[in-house]
């Protein structure tokens, strides 16, 4: 028995999938311990935007190490943080004329919904948070009673209160919008439901499935929200960080969230870190309200400012998302004769889905067998979901097409 399996907790999850001791990692590969190497399209969840030790954020880092800087700070002003905030504003909200107030939260993408639900809460004196099917926020009690996963509100499931589940757009099939159903039945003053602190939603549902709001959906939750008082919260976690073609999943939608949970990729090294911005009119905490010990980590704010302004500045990136995203769909177009297999998702969240979980398992461990790795999403696990890099060149993530392509002729 490993030391793993002798000492590490049952709940270790990807692992199981993955079985290889790994230790280096380069651009989109990453090498076992023996130097067997395997393309990478989990990317740490997404969070590792723009490859594994990207040369330009290493130097940076190593830089900034090399000269005894402040690694952890809790929220005391640091340069880095500054170098971090006018990069953020200058590069990425300005020209998106977004003015929001930047609060950085404990480093999970959890941390950022817990202080996003609880600032709704607070401005709005209510309790109550529309959330939809599908959705993942995470897994502290907070963001875990807004996600739908039965598997892992089970770990918790009485504590998760203070919630409306509401269907998201498209649960019923294109023919039914369920903007309409939320709509009247906050409209209607016996309907049960009562009146909302927040909506908040993906605009693409990364765990959930790949399922994406339409503009005229997410406008009319926009509305919704405006009409009864609540804030509009948009979980950019897994979306944002230009993973769907733009740096925010919302932009395209035409909607202005009142406040945005950041996290994964946005320190573009891996390193943990989370923001939640808001309005200004709604930063109404009191100092150290909502805090948490590493709120500081000055080495992700080194590596964020330097993916800002390397990967930022000019349409290199994005461009580099829509070929590759049509790369994905074109591929998917070519698969015929193996059933029903369904692209989903957006930009680099773009995924495929089979008739059977068992299917997408078998065909997620061929991947592997042959040196993929590649993460299932869904409510089933039945969609196939590649996050590869976003810098990823047309030749490696054709390899990587290759061997899914091999995977799915195997299974039949
Ligand atoms: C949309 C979304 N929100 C929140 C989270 C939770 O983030 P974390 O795992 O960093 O707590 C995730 C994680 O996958 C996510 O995809």
């Amino acid at each position: 028995m490993n030391i793993f399996a002798s000492s590490e907790s049952i709940v270790r999850s990807y692992c199981r999938a993955f079985p290889a001791r790994f230790e280096t990692a380069r651009g989109s590969s990453i090498f076992t311990v023996d130097g067997v190497e395997y393309l990478d399209f989990l990317s740490g969840c997404g969070s590792l935007n723009y490859g594994h030790n990207v040369p330009v954020l290493k130097e940076e880092l190593l830089d900034y190490i090399a000269n005894d800087s402040i690694s952890m700070s809790m929220d005391l002003e640091t340069t880095s943080k500054e170098k971090f905030l006018t990069a953020f504003n200058d590069t990425i909200l300005a020209p998106r004329n977004l003015n929001y107030r930047v609060q950085f939260t404990g480093p999970t993408g959890a941390n950022a919904v817990e202080s996003a639900i609880k600032l709704a809460r607070k401005v709005t004196g209510r309790s109550n948070v529309i959330a939809f099917t599908n959705a993942f926020h995470g897994c502290s009690l907070g963001a875990l009673s807004l996600t739908g996963n039965q598997h892992q509100r089970e770990s918790s499931s009485s504590l998760l209160n203070q919630v409306t589940r509401m269907p998201y757009d498209g649960y019923f099939g294109d023919d039914v919008d369920t903007s309409d159903m939320l709509a009247k039945m906050l409209d209607d003053p016996s309907s049960g439901i009562d009146k909302p602190a927040a909506i908040i939603f993906e605009a693409v549902q990364g765990e959930g499935g790949l399922n994406c709001a339409s503009q005229e959906w997410a406008q009319k939750i926009q509305a919704i929200a405006e009409q009864h008082g609540a804030l509009l919260i948009v979980d950019e976690i897994q979306s944002g960080v230009g993973r769907t073609g733009s740096f925010f999943a919302f932009e395209p939608l035409g909607i202005k969230p009142d406040i945005v949970c950041l996290a994964k990729a946005i320190s573009g090294y891996g390193l943990p870190m989370s923001l939640t911005l808001f309005k200004p009119e709604y930063d109404v905490w009191k100092p150290g309200e909502h805090n948490g010990t590493f709120r500081g980590n000055n080495l992700a704010f080194v590596t964020a400012t330097a993916a800002i302004l390397h990967f930022w500045q000019d349409e290199t990136l994005m461009q580099n998302v829509r070929t590759s995203s049509a790369q994905l769909t074109d591929f998917a177009s070519k698969l015929t004769n193996h059933g029903n297999i369904c692209v989903k998702g957006k930009g680099l969240m773009t995924g495929f889905e089979f008739d059977c979980a068992h299917k997408a398992k078998r065909i997620q461990t061929a991947c592997f067998e042959n040196g993929l790795i590649i993460e299932l999403c869904g409510p089933t696990d039945a969609i196939l979901k590649p996050l590869p890099a976003l810098n990823i060149s047309q030749d490696t993530l054709d390899r990587g097409l290759g061997i899914i392509g091999k995977a799915i002729s195997k299974s039949g």
